[in-house]
């Protein structure tokens, strides 16, 4: 019986046998930014290091982007669908506010005999997913877990269709001014953000052969709460929405950013070079550092605090914004395309993001 837990399998350990991204092609520039609201690349890229983003059309949710994530992966690993044993399904911005996206996602992909995980940790939900996805296999419990991270945070932007197609330019505008206006308010936070879906397939090893996640290092501090999260909707409010919450914007995400810059900047290289030590490491043993692509010069902080070289880090925020739970398999995958990663490359992996969740964990590929 596979959901009977087994003895602890103590000898194994959790090597990434493939992985795979899926962004939508609709590419959505600074500049088409800027024709919905006040906003232009001069402003973004110095603070972000953002060139554009990729949007998904509309009716597309974030199961359906991790599907195809999924199928790359899998693809990737020489497997299909029906090798999984379990599936975790990391986002923020679920199809559904309940079922998650677990099942979803194994409906789609045709899976009869697959338990489901959802994990709700924003920017830190695939780190967790890929700690979580270690310790069932680890244990025994599953030998091939399939891991997915996917966001679709354009649902989250308010205005109507005839105002994406100003921004698409499929319609000359110019934007109604009313929403002109109210995309304005929130542009700190609408120019971050992009959609996007990244996947893993993990597998037992039990060659005893050094390869696996090696250690993770991870923290939540409830206190900053209230730093990101959104106001509007959630059973805590009778009831759960009110048309005001809408007009007052109170399904946008509250982000202060200033605090949560520094915090990032301070807590991702600590448990970085926490997790390293746990597996005997210096930063002079790792290979590349994969960050959370929260905003390139977060990233930058990081890894000058840390003294890293440029080749031992890998950005990619320029193309896809910040897509969230989908930042690091996007980030992993591109890496292993451009010959980062290598079969023993020792990979360190770090996030932080609302909850407060952060920590980081450790790979030798
Ligand atoms: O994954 C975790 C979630 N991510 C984060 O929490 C993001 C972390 N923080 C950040 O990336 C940065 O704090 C931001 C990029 C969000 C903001 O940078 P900032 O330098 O802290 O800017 P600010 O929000 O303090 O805004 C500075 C000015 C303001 O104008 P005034 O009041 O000085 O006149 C804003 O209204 O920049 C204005 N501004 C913009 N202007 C043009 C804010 N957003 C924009 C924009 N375009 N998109």
């Amino acid at each position: 019986m596979k959901n009977l837990t087994p003895p602890a399998k103590k000898e194994r350990t959790t090597v990434i046998s493939g992985s795979g991204f899926y962004v939508p092609p609709q590419v959505v520039t600074n500049e088409m930014m800027g024709r919905i609201m006040d906003t232009n690349d001069d402003w973004i890229v110095p603070r972000t290091g953002i060139k554009e983003r990729r949007f998904v059309e509309p009716g597309i949710g974030s199961a359906e982007l991790g599907a195809l994530a999924a199928e790359a992966a899998l693809a990737d690993a020489g497997l299909t669908a029906a090798d999984i044993d379990f599936v975790i399904f990391a986002t923020m911005t679920p199809d559904h506010y309940f079922p998650g996206n677990g099942g979803l996602l194994a409906r789609r992909l045709g899976m009869k005999n697959t338990h489901a995980l959802d994990i709700r940790m924003q920017c830190a939900g695939f780190l967790s997913g890929l700690q979580t996805a270690d310790a069932f296999i680890r244990s025994g419990m599953y030998d091939r877990v399939l891991l997915v991270g996917s966001e679709v945070h354009s649902g989250l932007m308010p205005w109507p269709e005839s105002v994406w197609d100003v921004m698409l330019g499929k319609s000359a505008g110019p934007c109604d001014p009313f929403w002109f206006e109210r995309a304005t308010g929130m542009r700190d936070r609408a120019v971050l953000f992009g959609d996007g879906a990244g996947a893993m397939v993990l597998e037992a090893n039990a060659a005893g052969d050094g390869r696996g996640l090696l250690g993770f290092a991870m923290y939540t501090d409830g206190e900053h709460w209230d730093k990101l999260y959104v106001p509007g909707g959630g059973c805590k409010s009778r009831p759960f929405f009110t048309p005001e919450m809408f007009d007052n914007l109170g399904t946008i995400p509250i982000v202060e950013g200033r605090q949560v810059f520094r915090l990032a900047a301070q807590l991702m290289p600590a448990a970085v070079l926490e997790v390293l030590a746990g597996s005997g490491r210096t930063l002079a043993d790792m290979d590349l550092l994969l960050m959370h692509q929260a905003n390139l010069r977060i990233n930058e902080a990081a890894q000058k605090v840390l003294g890293l070289p440029d080749d031992k880090v890998f950005n990619n925020i320029q193309n896809y914004g910040n897509t969230t739970a989908a930042t690091l398999p996007i980030a992993f995958h591109e890496a292993k395309v451009a010959g980062k990663v290598k079969q023993g490359s020792v990979v360190v992996f770090t996030a932080l993001g609302a909850g407060l969740h952060w920590g980081a964990g450790l790979a030798v590929a």
